[in-house]
């Protein structure tokens, strides 16, 4: 029987649209037809559909109408109102991360130093509401792109603790590098914040995944968490920082340090550091403490491979890792860098939940739990760090 075509299209042209398009081609079981491309910046997108020989959509009511689903690649701030317009088409939703936030008040000074976090967080709840009604109404779904849920690592740990029963007591991880490419991450306003939500949103969500395992696993209910605690810092913005030219320092109002540890429902913990102040490549890994089994997932780097290279101008033309800051030397290079950040597997499990109905590993129950979580994060930082509860949508 020949399988049925899954019409799809991306929004947004940058750096994340790249890899969705890319994971796309990459899709087993479902025939995926990528008919074409909408995003706020007409060349760009243009040029992004000329180069993968796809469509340019120049409005986005044309574009829903042309897809089954699309792929929300934008900044944070255009993700809510996108994912309700998709959703009301009865258009299925692939939102990045993170879900969604508080992007200010409108003013032209708005600075997020001065911003009021418990504002900020129940608008950032108000906006899942909506979206968890939109997606009610709907007979679409949303599907939230935390690759992190679908690393292989990750998903090696919730098979070890469906199998093994196992209690998590204790999770500890990290999201860092030297900073993001985009000029939108600068400004809290346009992302939501610092790096507490643009990286942290990473190691957190997995953190939150893994608990929901377990919890299903043995008592066939997911442990939330309950809450948190939180730091968040400004490194680069302090008047002290001595910039050496290797960590990126132009941003306006963003943290660019920042931890939180949660408490779950059950009393046990995830603590979490993200930051854009770290050097040699992309820091990404979560160590997991049960009261039967220990793991370490390495997401980046990881030893799957590593080269020793005398000379610089010999990799010229080779990509080894993400932002390495030299190709001298020893160098963790990845073999399959997509793979090990499961950016092929979660697009491949989406459209499989989509072709057979079946409810999918990272949703928009998932995503919710850890906006609330990480809106919390930002309350108990501006109290420099009490316990904050985590009010659960
Ligand atoms: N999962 C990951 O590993 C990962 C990595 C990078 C970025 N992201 C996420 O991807 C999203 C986009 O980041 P990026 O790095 O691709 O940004 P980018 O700046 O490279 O690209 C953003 C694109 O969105 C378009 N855009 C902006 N506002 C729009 C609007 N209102 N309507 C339509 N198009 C609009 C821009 O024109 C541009 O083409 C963010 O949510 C970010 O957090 C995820």
């Amino acid at each position: 029987m020949a399988k049925k075509t899954v019409r799809t299209g991306l929004i947004g042209a940058g750096f994340s649209a790249a890899f969705h398009y890319e994971a796309l081609q990459k899709v087993a079981g479902v025939d995926v037809d990528v008919v074409g491309v909408y995003a706020r910046t007409p060349q760009r997108a243009a040029a992004f559909a000329q180069k993968c020989g796809i469509r340019y959509f120049d409005r986005l009511e044309a574009l829903l109408e042309a897809v089954d689903v699309v792929h929300i690649c934008t900044p944070p701030y255009a993700h809510t109102a996108l994912a309700i317009a998709a959703l009301e088409q009865n258009k299925h939703v692939i939102c990045e991360k993170p879900l969604t936030g508080y992007f200010g008040d409108g003013s032209a000074d708005f600075h997020w130093d001065r911003a009021d976090m418990e504002l900020a967080r129940s608008e950032a709840m108000e906006k899942v509401q909506q979206l968890l009604e939109a997606e009610a109404r709907s007979q679409a779904r949303l599907f939230y792109a935390e690759n992190w849920i679908y690393a292989p690592s990750i998903q090696k740990e919730r098979e070890i603790l469906e199998k093994t029963g196992g209690q998590i007591l204790w999770m500890h991880g990290e999201e860092a590098h030297s900073g993001s490419h985009s000029v939108d991450y600068a400004y809290a306003a346009r992302c939501g914040g610092g790096v507490l939500i643009g990286k942290g949103c990473h190691p957190l969500t997995a953190a939150l995944y893994l608990k929901r395992v377990e919890g299903r696993a043995r008592d066939g209910r997911p442990i939330r968490p309950r809450q948190v605690t939180a730091r968040t810092h400004a490194l680069t913005r302090l008047p002290t920082f001595r910039d050496a030219g290797h960590i990126r320092c132009d941003y306006y109002d963003i943290d660019d340090f920042a931890f939180m540890h949660v408490e779950f429902e059950d009393g046990t913990l995830a603590t979490v550091f993200t930051s854009d102040i770290v050097l040699g490549g992309v820091h990404n890994w979560l160590e997991i403490c049960a009261n039967n089994h220990r793991t370490i997932c390495n997401i980046n780097p990881n030893t799957a491979m590593l080269t020793y290279n005398p000379r610089e101008e010999y990799f010229r033309d080779i990509y080894t890792v993400e932002k390495i800051g030299t190709k001298q030397g020893w160098n963790f290079t990845s073999p399959d860098e997509d793979w090990m950040t499961g950016y092929p597997q979660e697009m491949e499990a989406f459209y499989r939940s989509i072709a057979t109905g079946r409810p999918a590993e990272s949703d928009l129950h998932l995503a919710a739990d850890a906006i609330v979580t990480m809106y919390s994060a930002y309350v108990s930082a501006r109290r420099s760090g009490v316990a904050v509860e985590i009010p659960l949508l």
